[in-house]
């Protein structure tokens, strides 16, 4: 029997459970309903060592660390056929805590490219209206298609659009006082959610589509 294709989502934020998980959930959702595997991987719960900087992967698929959860992590993406990045912006960028996971993943890319062909895709989430998420979306997005991964869009092929990416924001109106008004979680926020389920299915609809034109699965 055919397993079913998996998606995995990735949270670098370091507050478990939070905005930038409850975007991956959507994400995930969506990929569910097109018939995915999922897994919420929060980097949170493993011990990720700093990238060493001692070129070891440098012609050869290895990494000097083994004595941490990297191991485990690449496994997964490894396995998956979806990988969805997810981080909070920080100080315009993705936290430290994802780029240590990206560095990372250095042996995976740089002698074979051993996570091409798989499907990315990436989601934001920042406290300010404009707060980076952009900026942070193209990095996260930059690292997938540096892994010979093909970028999946939250785009509604039969719908109208209304953001640019599936990136939140706590930021919810200003008042004509100037008193600004949050919201207490992007929970509140459905712009960002609906398009987060779109990427999901849209992850989803790319992933059969490989499967179907390369055979693999
Ligand atoms: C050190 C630090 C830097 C931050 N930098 C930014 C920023 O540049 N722009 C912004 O809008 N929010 C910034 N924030 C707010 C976070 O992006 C925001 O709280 C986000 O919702 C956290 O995601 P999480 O709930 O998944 O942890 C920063 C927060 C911290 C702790």
């Amino acid at each position: 029997m055919r397993s079913l294709p998996k998606v995995i989502a990735i949270n670098g934020s370091h507050r478990k459970g939070r905005n930038t998980a409850a975007l991956l959930l959507a994400v995930l959702e969506g990929a569910q309903e097109e018939g995915a595997a999922i897994e919420l991987i929060e980097l949170v719960d493993y011990n990720i060592k700093p990238c060493l900087g001692c070129n070891r992967c440098v012609g050869k698929s290895q990494c000097t660390i083994n004595d941490d959860d990297m191991t485990k992590l690449a496994e997964k993406l490894l396995q998956a056929d979806g990988i969805v990045l997810g981080s909070p912006v920080y100080f315009g960028n993705v936290t430290g805590r994802m780029k240590v996971f990206m560095d990372r993943t250095r042996w995976l890319y740089l002698s074979k490219s051993l996570l091409s062909g798989k499907v990315g895709a990436a989601v934001t989430h920042a406290a300010l209206r404009n707060g980076g998420q952009e900026l942070v979306h193209l990095v996260l997005e930059r690292f997938l298609i540096m892994h010979g991964m093909l970028v999946a869009t939250s785009r509604n092929p039969d719908g109208a659009v209304y953001n640019n990416g599936a990136t939140g924001t706590l930021f919810r109106a200003i008042e004509s006082d100037g008193e600004i008004i949050w919201r207490r979680s992007v929970g509140d926020d459905e712009l960002a959610l609906r398009e987060c389920r779109q990427l999901g299915r849209n992850v989803m609809k790319l992933v059969k589509q490989l499967k179907e034109s390369y055979g693999v699965g």
